[in-house]
């Protein structure tokens, strides 16, 4: 454990230097690691953890795409590929990977698997923190762990291949064996992430849902489509629209930003573009400020998961989701973002 200073406050995070790839494998040399779900995170985690040399399998509920997925991707029946129940049996540390309503779902048989000494990990604090709602309640005699990778499962697997990892923030729910935090911060370093800073699941299950509803992606949605409407209303054609709103930013600022952050970006933009966003920026602070303070405030009292239960669990939950991603996919905004996307140079080449 190393201490850093972020912005003068003083942080504990671990990275392999601290916790090397060796170490993990040591700690986890006498464990099967189960992966119950192969969708986002699953694969992810799987595989770097397999490409690590860990002893995994997968645990998938058989017949669907994702268990063709998980063959695909060189697990076998029958001997590193399962039905859930079956992987749960063998594990020592299950990882449990279904969506947060799959996971309310099969809590029943999944509980049923668990031995004593068994870790239950997850990569979410929604069924633990909501367990009001998710009746996920572990038996007292397993541990219970989080590592949870601050991007998508995809970049967990990209960023691996690519040697950068993805962050993850940690937290020990419950310490049956006593070795609950050696567990998580091995299968923290095992899954490839960057660097593992502490968290308790509250803390990450109320700050990951503000940050997708918010910055990540409700917030960005909201204020690209904004902005756009704004344009395109006083007569501005889609391309500059569009240009001006989101490729500047995802082909230009933001990757500028990810490098040196905001105050390099306000100084080395044209000064008539620097006087205007620093004028601007404290005007949209305080403009969405109350809006972010709803969101929080239903975060914690949990009404933003009861509407993810509800939805999600819905039998036409898949053909409801697809109307509205299509009605988003077909607005005039997002046309002609897969217009501008094929006219990128790299794109042309290969029509
Ligand atoms: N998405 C991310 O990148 C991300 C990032 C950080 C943390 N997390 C957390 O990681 C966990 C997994 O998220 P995810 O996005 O990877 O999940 P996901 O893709 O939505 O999960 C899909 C998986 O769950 C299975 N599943 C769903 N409902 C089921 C049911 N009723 N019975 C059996 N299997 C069921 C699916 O099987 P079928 O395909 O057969 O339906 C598939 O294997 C969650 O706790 C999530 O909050 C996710």
């Amino acid at each position: 454990m190393t201490q850093f200073n972020f912005g003068g406050v003083v942080e504990d995070v671990i990275t392999s230097d601290e916790f090397s790839l060796q170490k993990a494998r040591d700690v986890l040399q006498n464990e099967t690691v189960a992966v119950l779900g192969y969708g986002v995170q699953g694969p992810g985690q799987a595989l770097n953890l397999r490409d690590n040399g860990i002893r995994v399998i997968v645990g998938q509920r058989e017949g669907g795409q994702t268990w063709q997925r998980a063959l695909a991707d060189g697990f076998v029946p029958g001997e590193t590929l399962f039905p859930l129940e079956e992987a749960a049996t063998k594990a020592t540390i299950i990882q449990y990977l279904l969506s947060d309503a799959g996971q309310v779902t099969t809590w029943p048989s999944v509980k049923a698997c668990l031995d004593e000494g068994n870790a239950l990990y997850f990569s979410h604090g929604f069924g633990i923190v909501f367990k009001d709602q998710t009746h996920i309640i572990p038996p007292q005699n397993v541990d219970v762990i989080l590592v949870a990778p601050k991007g998508s499962g995809r970049n967990v697997r990209l960023n691996f291949l690519d040697g950068s990892g993805i962050n993850s923030s940690y937290a020990v729910f419950q310490d049956f064996t006593g070795n609950a935090k050696e567990r998580t911060l091995a299968l923290g370093i095992a899954v490839g992430s960057g660097y593992l800073f502490p968290t308790t699941f509250e803390n990450e299950v109320h700050s990951d849902l503000t940050g997708e509803r918010g910055v990540l992606m409700g917030c960005l949605a909201g204020v690209m489509e904004a902005q756009y409407n704004l344009l395109r209303k006083h007569g501005h054609s889609p391309s500059e629209a569009f240009n001006e709103t989101v490729e500047e930013l995802t082909q230009s600022l933001i990757r500028l930003v990810a490098e040196n952050g905001m105050d390099w970006m306000f100084g080395n933009c044209s000064t008539t573009a620097q006087r205007g966003a620093l004028d601007w920026a404290p005007k949209f602070r305080d403009a969405v400020a109350p809006v972010f303070d709803t969101l929080y405030e239903k975060v914690v009292s949990g009404e933003e998961t009861r509407r993810v239960l509800e939805a999600n669990s819905a039998p036409d939950y898949r053909e409801k989701l697809n109307k509205e991603l299509d009605a988003l996919k077909n607005s005039e905004m997002w046309r002609t973002g897969a217009t501008v996307r094929s006219l990128r140079p790299e794109n042309r080449k290969k029509i």
